[in-house]
């Protein structure tokens, strides 16, 4: 039996730059149609000139013509409305990173002071420019997601049309919080529905498992599933796949960041036929996402069947999730 999965894509898509973007573009530019690009660069992408030299260096690395990257800038609360008009035909939407919370985010928010925020997320409302979120405080990283909870709250009330993407949740208070507000939506990952923090850090280390925000319980982890399963349309595949080289996961400071892309489409459409229908996975990973973020696609149908793969040890210099691992999926074909 073949299985099609229509203009696949992938909300939540971390690139880089130079020899790594060489490398991990095309893997994903292949089988998908379209990626919300993180601008967590060194620096981060904040002016319209970066972006633009971005998003055509993304392009050149894709070599392939149905691939659109909808682009992200890094959030600054010193971005005025005359500076958001200008890009806001450039972007789909701006990354809010806490301070400090994870890869590259040193220059993000600290004390979510809602005077200091405010003049730039109205103008975001004004223009139609959603905001998205890695939601974390700087507790106990097991609570760092739920203690956000109010945060998000806030930022909902204040600015109820301001569009607000929860990035990569994995909580159950998260999933919750989805239907309590019309303008919060969601992105979840491919392994915060597959592993806890059991697979992390239950037996011996495994650092290509690690990843902020870190895997937590089953029940979180059901949560997700459930909400995944059922095709429920404020949340939408976002992969955070985030690569590093091998020598910095295979450290004794691990950099955070799981890498999933190239095998995203195969592990997916294997959990959803075990647990629920092809109908709700071609919604969740892309019907969902092109009505949240009111995107047209470029076509592409990608067509799997059962026949196992063995996972490649390294992509580049990148150890991908399950690498050596036999999987279930193959991608097939692609027109
Ligand atoms: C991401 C990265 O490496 O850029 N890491 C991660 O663990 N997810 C950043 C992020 O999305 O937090
Ligand atoms: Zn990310």
């Amino acid at each position: 039996m073949s299985i099609i999965l229509n203009s696949p894509l992938d909300m939540h898509l971390h690139l880089r730059d130079g020899d790594m973007l060489k490398v991990v573009a095309p893997l994903s530019a292949t089988s998908f149609s379209g990626a919300v690009i993180m601008p967590n660069l060194i620096p981060p992408i904040t002016t319209k000139d970066e972006l633009i030299a971005y998003r055509k260096r993304v392009i050149d690395a894709s070599k392939d013509s149905a691939f659109t990257p909808y682009m992200t800038l890094f959030f600054k609360s010193t971005y005025s409305k005359e500076f958001l008009t200008q890009v806001k035909d450039e972007i789909s939407a701006i990354k809010l990173y806490p301070a400090g919370i994870t890869t590259n985010s040193d220059g993000g928010v600290s004390g979510f002071n809602i005077d200091e925020l405010k003049d730039t997320l109205n103008s975001m409302s004004e223009l139609n420019i959603p905001l998205a979120i890695h939601g974390e405080t700087n507790g106990f990283v097991m609570d760092r997601e739920a203690e956000f909870i109010s945060i998000y709250e806030m930022l909902a009330s204040n600015f109820p049309n301001l569009k607000i993407i929860m990035e990569h949740i994995t909580t159950k208070e998260s999933v919750a919080l989805l239907d309590r507000y019309d303008n919060l939506y969601a992105t979840i990952t491919l392994h915060h529905l597959l592993i806890t923090l059991d697979d992390v850090a239950g037996g011996m280390l495994q650092p290509h498992l690690f990843c902020k925000p870190i895997a937590k319980r089953v029940e979180d982890r059901e949560a997700l599933r459930e909400v995944a399963f059922k095709g429920h349309p404020k949340v939408m595949f976002g992969s955070d796949s985030a690569p590093h080289p091998q020598h910095a996961k295979e450290a004794s400071f691990c950099s955070a960041g799981v890498f999933t892309a190239p095998i995203a489409l195969q592990l997916l459409t294997e959990l959803f036929i075990e647990n629920s229908n092809l109908d709700n996975l071609q919604k969740f990973i892309s019907t969902n996402g092109q009505n949240i973020y009111n995107i047209k696609v470029p076509k592409k149908r990608v067509i799997l069947e059962e026949k196992s793969f063995i996972v490649p040890k390294k992509y580049g210099d990148v150890v991908p999730i399950y690498a050596g691992e036999e999987i279930r999926y193959t991608i097939k074909e692609i027109k």
